[in-house]
């Protein structure tokens, strides 16, 4: 019997079979061939929530959950956290490898101009309410972008999908800038190509009415770093979702609209957001104890604590948090970090948290730096989803080369009802579910 196989007997019939292991996985669809008879469908795999199921293969982002660990391309996260800038680790993202000084001044060149959006686009964001949730703003520009570059759906072609991820990450700040801007009613700027990605977002965000705009530059780095630590976490609910739209061939504007809309949900980057509003529930270091009891009773959730793959401490947070203490050295001292240093400590001393590997995650101190920054818990997941836009786009790139993927299409387990008779309307009883029961 080869070594690297599994051996299932089927109790049903009583057949034996050997399936290959491979990369520490069977493919499901050896499976089909378990069958009682002929009639039989075959057996499939039921993993809700794809929670033992790997959906690709993928070059791009390693993470060991259980030891912490998390690598771009092979490098440790801490060490292109403290060397690199960020659009240096999106090259390293898209293209595999550091660039030399001449391929990032060309990738940066690049980048930076195609930062400038067609007016059209201005119009598409003055048409939101005033007060609508940035987020949701970002989003649907992003979609609104394959409008204005119809030539992005010859996804086949690699000069052309080039072209789209320059304009993807270029383009990333500038809506999510005006996003913030609508909200408060303040003109739109326009990109200063003489800044760097950073300072140039910055420029966007806060630009007033001085000539030229200067980014104090512990803020701008902070920045930077916090871009590195979002670029990528593999295959995640929002790149999983750009995958699968994708998959299907859509252009890449509207896959990564989809994405982003993933990320908005409470559970997945939108938690730094809710990290903030716990923050301001609770108060005061007084009150943590009082509220972590209502927790291990089930009456509300740590935010910004636990994680689907991180069962150890999440390595981003250690660089934020010490990302924080730089930031809090030029901006206000923000009274709620107090209160989440104390959530943190006794967190992780209790037996409730420690028994289920519930640590702190990227979200727990990111949302305390954005609000030293000055910006509303509302913008919190743009500034997620500014730098996760060079993953997205690095995971479909890989996606589009694959030649063992296809649409992503799941099975299902048929729970509804047998086949019946249709019923005219005089015969029909309001169901419960339509009548509040
Ligand atoms: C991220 C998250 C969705 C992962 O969920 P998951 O992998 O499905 O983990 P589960 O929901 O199965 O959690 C396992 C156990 O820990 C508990 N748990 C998980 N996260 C918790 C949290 N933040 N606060 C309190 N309890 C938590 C669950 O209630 C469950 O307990 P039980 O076994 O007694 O039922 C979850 O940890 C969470 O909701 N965290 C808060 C939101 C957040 O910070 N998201 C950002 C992720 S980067």
């Amino acid at each position: 019997m080869p070594e690297n196989t599994l051996t299932i007997t089927d109790n049903r019939t009583g057949k034996t079979y050997t399936v290959p292991i491979e990369d520490g996985t069977i493919r499901a669809m050896t499976l089909r061939q378990i069958k009682t008879g002929p009639e039989d469908f075959g057996l499939m795999t039921f993993d809700p929530a794809f929670m033992n199921t790997a959906s690709c293969r993928s070059s791009i982002t390693f993470i060991d959950g259980d030891l912490g660990i998390l690598r771009y391309r092979g490098y440790p996260i801490e060490v292109l956290a403290e060397r690199c800038t960020y659009l240096e680790v999106a090259y390293l993202l898209f293209f595999g490898e550091l660039p030399t000084a001449a391929e990032l001044k060309n990738w940066v060149h690049d980048i930076t101009h195609h930062t400038m959006l067609h007016e059209t686009t201005k119009k598409y964001m003055e048409g939101f309410r005033y007060d609508s949730h940035p987020m949701v703003m970002f989003v649907s520009t992003i979609a609104a972008l394959s409008s204005v570059y119809p030539d992005a759906r010859q996804v086949h072609d690699a000069e052309n999908r080039l072209l789209q991820i320059k304009r993807l990450l270029g383009k990333a700040p500038s809506i999510a800038a005006m996003s913030y801007r609508h909200n408060v009613g303040f003109p739109y700027v326009y990109p200063d190509n003489d800044l760097s990605y950073t300072e140039n977002f910055m420029n966007m965000l806060w630009r007033m009415v001085e000539p030229k705009y200067v980014a104090n530059p512990v803020l701008s780095k902070a920045l930077d770093i916090l871009f590195i630590l979002h670029a990528d976490h593999e295959q995640n609910c929002g790149t999983n979702a750009m995958r699968v739209i994708g998959s299907s061939q859509a252009d890449p504007y509207s896959a990564l609209a989809g994405a982003a809309a993933a990320l908005y949900g409470p559970l997945h980057g939108a938690a730094n957001e809710a990290v903030l509003r716990m923050l301001e529930q609770i108060g005061s270091p007084a009150n943590v104890p009082g509220f972590l009891r209502r927790v291990k009773a089930g009456e509300e959730r740590l935010m910004g604590f636990g994680h689907r793959v991180y069962k150890n401490y999440d390595p981003r947070c250690r660089i934020i948090k010490r990302t924080a203490d730089e930031v809090f050295q030029v901006t206000p001292r923000n009274p709620l970090l107090d209160v989440a240093l104390e959530l943190e400590r006794i967190a992780l001393q209790d037996e409730y948290f420690i028994s289920r590997k519930l640590y702190p995650n990227v979200d727990f101190y990111s949302g305390l730096i954005y609000r030293a920054m000055n910006l509303p818990a509302s913008m919190f997941t743009v500034m997620f989803a500014v730098p996760r836009t060079c993953g997205w786009v690095a995971q479909w790139m890989e996606l589009v080369a694959d030649q063992e993927q296809k649409i992503s299409r799941p099975r299902q387990i048929y729970i509804g009802s047998p086949t019946r008779d249709y019923l005219p309307m005089a015969a029909r009883e309001a169901a419960p579910a339509a009548v509040g029961a």
